[in-house]
């Protein structure tokens, strides 16, 4: 497939270190949405292949939201994982993992300082510069195929629409032009280490999940459909449900958006 110059394929297979992930490479001008294309029923993709849009037509967001970037000027991707016998009963905890590593992976590069808000938008002073989306395919009762879909606000600096959390950029927040190509071959290298973490050493990548999200210990909105509850993030446990307490004691939560009690 031919490579877009917008986007420099040279400075970004340069920086790539990784053994699968990001080896096969799909570039799009313009697609409906990167998550889409990898979880089609014919795609014969690779584990690892990560697709890449310029531009998505319908960009999926949590909870059936759309994801609005403008084209060019972010990072919009998906990475394609089979999922073996290791992995399939630890994506809760590889999607808290890849909010942490997103998180990291820009806090090192620009030295910005990165939270999470449960389960995986990534923020940046209270706003939201990326958000995350995990779909599945599956076999009967087996997950065969998941999409880690990435969106991330890097250059854009004007946002129209409306958001459940004011948006930012990176190009905002650091009042310069930022190089995407750095920032995923960065983030790539360090998701592929995350990998193995995750099955390997699961309680790590919970407890460096713990350490970056801003959230434990405060007080917190919880939107589940429509029903609100409110309570203390109080932590969250060994498969990364969070832990609310209320007047009635703990309750352990499995989805939904949360929001900080100003
Ligand atoms: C959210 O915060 O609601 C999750 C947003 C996820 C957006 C990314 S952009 C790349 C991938 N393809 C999609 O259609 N969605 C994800």
């Amino acid at each position: 497939m031919e490579i877009q110059p917008n986007f420099n394929f040279n400075q970004f297979d340069i920086k790539l270190e990784t053994e699968t992930i990001g080896r096969n490479f799909l570039y799009f001008t313009e697609i409906n949405s990167t998550n889409a294309v990898l979880l089609d029923k014919s795609s014969k993709n690779q584990n690892g292949t990560v697709v890449f849009a310029e531009r998505q037509t319908a960009g999926k967001g949590r909870f059936k939201n759309t994801w609005e970037s403008a084209k060019g000027q972010n990072l919009t991707f998906s990475i394609l994982l089979n999922i073996d016998k290791y992995l399939k009963d630890k994506l809760n905890i590889l999607n808290l993992g890849t909010a942490q590593v997103l998180a990291s992976t820009i806090e090192t590069l620009f030295q910005l300082q990165v939270e999470v808000k449960w389960p995986n938008d990534i923020l940046i002073k209270r706003k939201k510069t990326a958000g995350i989306l995990v779909e599945t395919v599956s076999l009967g009762a087996n997950i065969k195929r998941a999409a880690i879909g990435i969106g991330l606000n890097v250059n854009q600096t004007q946002f129209t629409g409306e958001f459940n959390y004011p948006p930012t950029s990176l190009k905002l927040e650091l009042n310069q032009d930022v190089d995407r190509e750095k920032i995923l071959a960065e983030f790539l290298n360090n998701f592929e280490e995350l990998l193995w973490k995750v099955k390997n050493k699961p309680a790590a990548v919970l407890q460096a999940y713990r350490d970056k999200c801003g959230m434990i210990g405060e007080k917190i909105y919880l939107n589940q459909d429509g029903k609100m509850k409110h309570g203390t993030f109080d932590d969250i446990d060994e498969t990364g449900q969070l832990l609310l307490r209320t007047e009635k004691g703990i309750e352990v939560i499995n989805y939904g958006n949360v929001a900080f009690v100003h």
